[in-house]
């Protein structure tokens, strides 16, 4: 027979990010820094919570938006750290952040509709919106000497009558760069002025170097008028090293929840009820857990500055946040092909730019969230390959 596959689907393209991870793992001995995660456990306090509520019989389906209690901690915690209130009825939570950020696409873009994208960017924005149907429009960062900034200018003319969202990501994955409270201003206005959403991704929000936490834009867009435009994505993955958990939130008015949870319900429903109760527990007694998650990728940072930013073919911009060096490398036009010899030469997987969108070629993605050694003995061999050195 005749397949007929939804061109939506058939236009997500795979990733030269998997293939690179395909020959890493057929590969002995390849240390592996192309995956966006820490090689850190769970934190045990948040296993055992996890162990004990299935024990107390939280087995069962539960609200699809999350059970109450853990709303009001996501809620608790965004008023701690950003001192803007929300009501449980204005958080969802979801199977990983990337749920949330599928849903809120969904719901805003569809055939005939644009979204423009902050870039380099995670894959999964671009491809959100292609299976929405839309068209991802990919809007750079400029490069100054000291590291990215917004280009507001570009963004403004990507902007047209059937754009209906900016997607931005501060803390960057993959640049590591933190959007600064001007900045969000500026995107603010542009979406007032154009009618738009801001999609903003802030998974990364407590990995940071300078700061303790990222701004938020739910600080900058607390108005009544303007929190109609804005869905903040967050996910306990990265703060809490629960990247298998699969456990994530959107903040967003009470109407565009609505809407993000009558879709849900249809999809996942709920998110696993035991790990629901389990991020209870992260975000209540997880402080000293983020304090030394982030000292630790400080740390590991600065090795990676010590061990590569010296060598001539390589430009490194200091990460503000998450935990990424994103390396560009001096004549490189094949951040693919770069990837798979890596592996082969090297033992080393990393990220090819290009899997970012085209502004991401000619850089690698290199995710320095590894233990002191694992780290020392991959820069040792980069170092010493001749695409670096
Ligand atoms: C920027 C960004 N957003 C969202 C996600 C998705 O995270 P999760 O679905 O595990 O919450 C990731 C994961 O790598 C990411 O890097």
């Amino acid at each position: 027979m005749t397949l007929r596959f939804r061109p939506e689907l058939e236009g997500v393209t795979e990733s030269p990010l998997v293939q690179v991870a395909t020959l890493a793992e057929r590969t002995p001995g390849c240390i592996k820094l192309c995956y966006g995660e820490a090689d850190l456990p769970t934190p045990e306090f948040i296993v055992r919570a996890a162990h004990d509520a299935a024990l107390a019989g939280h087995t069962f389906y539960t609200h699809t938006a999350g059970v109450p209690e853990l709303r009001e901690a996501i809620a608790a915690k965004v008023h701690e750290l950003h001192g803007v209130e929300h009501r449980p009825s204005e958080i969802i939570c979801t199977v990983g952040g990337s749920m949330a950020i599928y849903l809120a696409i969904r719901a805003f873009v569809g055939s005939g509709d644009n979204a423009v994208i902050v870039s380099p960017a995670y894959a999964i924005y671009v491809n959100g919106v292609v299976m929405a149907g839309g068209e991802a429009r990919q809007v750079p960062l400029a490069r100054g000497a000291s590291g990215f900034t917004l280009d507001v200018e570009r963004i403004a003319n990507a902007i047209d009558a059937r754009t209906r969202m900016i997607v931005v990501n501060s803390p960057s994955n993959p640049t590591g760069w933190m959007i600064t409270e001007t900045e969000q201003r500026a995107l603010a206005e542009l979406a007032a002025q154009h009618d738009l959403v801001i999609l903003s991704d802030e998974v990364y929000e407590r990995l940071t170097f300078s700061v303790e936490t990222a701004p938020s834009f739910s600080r900058v867009m607390a108005a009544p008028a303007d929190r109609d435009r804005l869905i903040v994505i967050n996910s306990f993955s990265k703060t809490y090293n629960m990247t298998g958990w699969r456990l994530g939130w959107a903040q967003a008015s009470e109407r565009t929840i609505r809407v993000m949870y009558a879709a849900a319900e249809f999809m996942t429903s709920n998110p696993t009820a035991m790990v629901q109760q389990a991020g209870i527990v992260a975000l209540r007694g997880g402080e000293d857990s983020i304090r030394e998650l982030r000292a630790h990728l400080a740390a590991r940072r600065d090795q990676v500055i010590a061990a590569l930013g010296a060598l001539s073919r390589i430009t490194l911009l200091p990460s503000q946040g998450a935990f990424y060096a994103f390396l560009g490398i001096d004549g490189l036009t094949n951040s693919a092909q770069l990837a798979s010899t890596l592996v082969r030469e090297a033992g080393v997987a990393l990220a090819p730019g290009a899997a970012f969108g085209q502004s991401g070629e000619g850089h690698m993605r290199l995710c320095f969230a590894a233990t002191e050694n694992t780290l020392a003995e991959a820069l040792q061999r980069l170092g010493t390959h001749s695409a670096f050195d």
